[in-house]
């Protein structure tokens, strides 16, 4: 054996030794760290983190988008009563994060559960793509709203209470992945909503939360009437009479 005194002539020895055991404890700790992470829940979000730092090939991502058109259909606009919320044009983090969270059982969505599993979307890829894709389609401003006749209160409690997060103009942020509102149906908005507050959506931001806990029936409605009616921006715009020319083979029921 070779005298590590000979190879590191200014160490007495026995700092030497105290040195590399204490690197040997660090790099066993990494180790039994780096176990812990690997379980599916973090490989989830690894996988999202991952499709968040990649370019978005629409091409691909309108491939990937065929069978989510079964729901979502090919303009991705959802509907009035609530039941699919408007993807078109959200933020594609947004997009990213909600397949994240729907996949890793953060959201309930057992309609949509087996469509966000990784045997459909198996690389960071496409998930990149397929969120591309969506973030990229014009929005309908044809979207459900609520009664109309608290929108004063509305108008308040917003600015005060949601601006900060979701933006003056309901557009959201990209960097914090808060999702857009303008051009939200409405009464999604409410079903969200009380999903969060009562942790049936388990990826909640906790500040938002603590709010919503507080906020009555009537706050609710009128908040959220007043978020459905934010503008869509002219540019995120469908053009009147818009059908997703990706599509042609859809058969639509109106
Ligand atoms: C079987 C029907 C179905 C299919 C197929 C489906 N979805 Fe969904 N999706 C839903 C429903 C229902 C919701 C609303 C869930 C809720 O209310 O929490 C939803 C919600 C979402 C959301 C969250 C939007 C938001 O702002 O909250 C995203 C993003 C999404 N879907 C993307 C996709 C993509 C991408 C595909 C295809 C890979 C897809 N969906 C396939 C039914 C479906
Ligand atoms: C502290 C920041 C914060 C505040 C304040 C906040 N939100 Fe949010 N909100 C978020 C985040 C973050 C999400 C996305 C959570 C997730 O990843 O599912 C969200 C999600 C939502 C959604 C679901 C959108 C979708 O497409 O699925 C609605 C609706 C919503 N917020 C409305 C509101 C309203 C109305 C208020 C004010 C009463 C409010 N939020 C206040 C951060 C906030």
């Amino acid at each position: 054996m070779r005298d590590n005194k000979a190879k590191f002539p200014h160490f007495p020895g026995s700092t030497l030794n105290r040195l590399a055991v204490g690197v040997a404890a660090a790099i066993g700790g990494l180790l039994l760290a780096g176990a812990a992470w690997a379980d599916d829940h973090e490989r989830d979000l690894h996988m999202y983190e991952k499709a968040n730092s990649l370019e978005s090939d629409l091409e691909h991502g309108r491939k990937e988008y065929k069978v989510c058109v079964v729901c979502h259909r090919p303009e991705g606009w959802g509907t009035k009563d609530g039941q699919y919320p408007q993807i078109a044009g959200q933020l594609r983090g947004v997009i990213i994060k909600q397949l994240e969270d729907i996949r890793s059982r953060n959201r309930d969505n057992p309609t949509m559960f087996p469509f966000a599993t990784s045997q459909m979307l198996d690389r960071p890829q496409d998930i990149a793509d397929v969120a591309g894709y969506i973030a990229r389609l014009p929005m309908t401003t044809d979207v459900g709203h609520g009664s109309g006749d608290d929108l004063e209160h509305g108008k308040k409690l917003y600015d005060e209470h949601c601006a900060e997060c979701h933006g003056d103009g309901g557009e959201g942020n990209a960097e914090d992945l808060i999702p857009s509102l303008y051009g939200q149906h409405y009464a999604y908005m409410v079903r969200q909503f009380e999903w969060i507050r009562d942790g049936r959506r388990r990826n909640g931001d906790p500040k938002m939360i603590k709010q919503a806990k507080m906020f009555s029936e009537r706050d609710l409605k009128a908040v959220m009437d007043y978020a459905s009616r934010l503008p869509v921006p002219e540019e995120k715009r469908a053009a009147p009479g818009w059908k997703n020319p990706d599509f042609p083979e859809y058969v639509r029921s109106e």
